[in-house]
């Protein structure tokens, strides 16, 4: 094959035959298709879609392109879940320890954020001591022990999506769900799970702004699981409010903390006993109860120990922002919409994430509201504290919240958008 002869098909809306997707996926991997013609490639592909065996044959390219963990050896099954990012999203940190206390491992392997959604690694550094990289060994030794990890992938894992999601990100071609689906798929089966549940965003302040979209993205990675023998099951769930009370680092884990300590938000306890539930049906053990765990201190005594794991101290105080700005509600009545990419901007804006890949992030840095909506507030009130070190980064925060919040007259009929919208698999 030849890369022009490759793109001519995808462009004239033609089907890449099996031989030509391994053959693109590995010359570009190698760097003998340049990149420019693997931007080509990835706008045809936009444009004009794969079917289901392409996208499937393009994802086993992908992981073929590097190594492939194996937990056969474990005493566990193993399950793992993948969010599409959202805002205040931190129900990797309650959900990874309270499905290791049912019995199951969970090797999650995490990201970093980059623009207005968080990361879970930013998330838990805001613990002194915490590290997230680990080697292959050390991960097995502590899902064998501890039961749940949540670590950074290493570089032996799909490389050529590691590659190709970068270029991805600069040529305009991220929004392709084929793409999208073969790019998240490939790392989850290179990692090596059992197990695994999707939860797919869906609303303002996702990847996905509306169902339909985010309703066929999750249908093609519940297939591309199931072809690989993943047992895998996607839930669509809401993604216009963000979720809990706060958005940023050590404000999350803080929350989270709440949550394995059986109180906390009742959205994010509603999403990680939903998603655990689900985890211990895939692999095997949906029999057991994990709101129970959740309740009698199972949860957070394995979160201790896989905090310690990674040389983090479950027990030192987080930081404190040296800044803070609060914002009054500016009616009085019912709170209607606290949109959720308002929320994730400011927090950004705040230095809770950042602009570049390279950018440090703030351990402080966030947001956090007091109420949610559906609940009555009273004009002048506190509505929202920003959080961070360094105050002249209050205007643009401010400027990104601007239209983000709604309160409507009291007693006004608020409609709650279900947080589970559907299950796919
Ligand atoms: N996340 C990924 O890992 N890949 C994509 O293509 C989009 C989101």
């Amino acid at each position: 094959h030849d890369a022009v002869e490759v793109i001519r098909t995808k462009r004239d809306g033609g089907r890449l035959s099996d031989s030509m997707v391994d053959w693109v996926v590995a010359a570009y991997t190698r760097g003998d298709v340049a990149d420019e013609q693997m931007s080509a490639l990835a706008m045809a592909i936009l444009l004009n879609g794969m079917d289901r065996e392409e996208i499937s044959r393009w994802t086993a390219a992908m992981i073929a392109s590097g190594e492939r963990m194996d937990f056969s050896a474990l005493s566990r099954p193993t399950a793992d879940k993948h969010s599409t990012g959202g805002v205040g999203d931190k129900i990797t940190l309650p959900l990874a320890p309270l499905v290791a206390a049912c019995g199951v491992a969970v090797p999650q392997l995490s990201g970093r954020g980059l623009g207005h959604t968080g990361g879970t690694l930013d998330k838990l550094e805001a613990i002194p001591g915490w590290r997230a990289s680990l080697t292959n060994d050390e991960l097995l030794a502590q899902l064998e022990d501890v039961g749940a990890v949540v670590c950074a992938a290493g570089d032996g894992l799909a490389p050529a999506d590691k590659k190709l999601y970068a270029l991805r990100d600069v040529t305009g071609t991220v929004e392709a769900i084929p793409l999208i689906a073969s790019s998240i798929m490939s790392k989850k089966i290179a990692e090596g799970t059992g197990a695994l549940v999707l939860d797919v965003k869906v609303g303002t302040g996702a990847f996905m702004k509306d169902e339909a979209s985010a309703r066929e993205l999750a249908e093609t990675m519940v297939a591309l699981g199931q072809d690989a023998g993943v047992h895998t099951v996607a839930l669509l769930t809401d993604m216009s409010t963000p979720l809990g009370l706060t958005a940023g680092n050590g404000l999350e884990v803080r929350e989270s903390v709440e949550v394995l300590a059986g109180g906390g938000p009742a959205d994010v306890v509603e999403l990680t006993v939903a998603l655990a539930r689900e985890m211990l049906a895939g692999a095997g053990r949906g029999d057991v109860d994990p709101a129970e765990a959740l309740a009698d201190g199972r949860a957070m005594d394995v979160w201790r120990r896989m905090v310690a794991a990674q040389g983090g101290d479950p027990d030192a105080p987080l930081a404190t922002a040296r800044e803070t700005h609060v914002v009054a509600a500016p009616a009085s009545g019912v709170l209607t919409r606290l949109d959720a990419m308002a929320v994730g901007l400011a927090a950004w804006r705040l230095g809770a994430g950042r602009a570049r890949k390279e950018d440090p992030v703030q351990a402080a840095a966030g947001v956090e509201w007091h109420a949610r909506p559906g609940e009555e507030v009273t004009e002048g009130q506190p509505l929202l504290t920003l959080h961070t070190d360094e105050p002249e980064r209050f205007e643009r925060a401010l400027a990104a919240l601007d239209g983000g919040v709604d309160v409507a007259p009291s007693g006004t009929a608020y409609d709650a958008t279900p947080l589970v919208l559907d299950r796919i698999g």
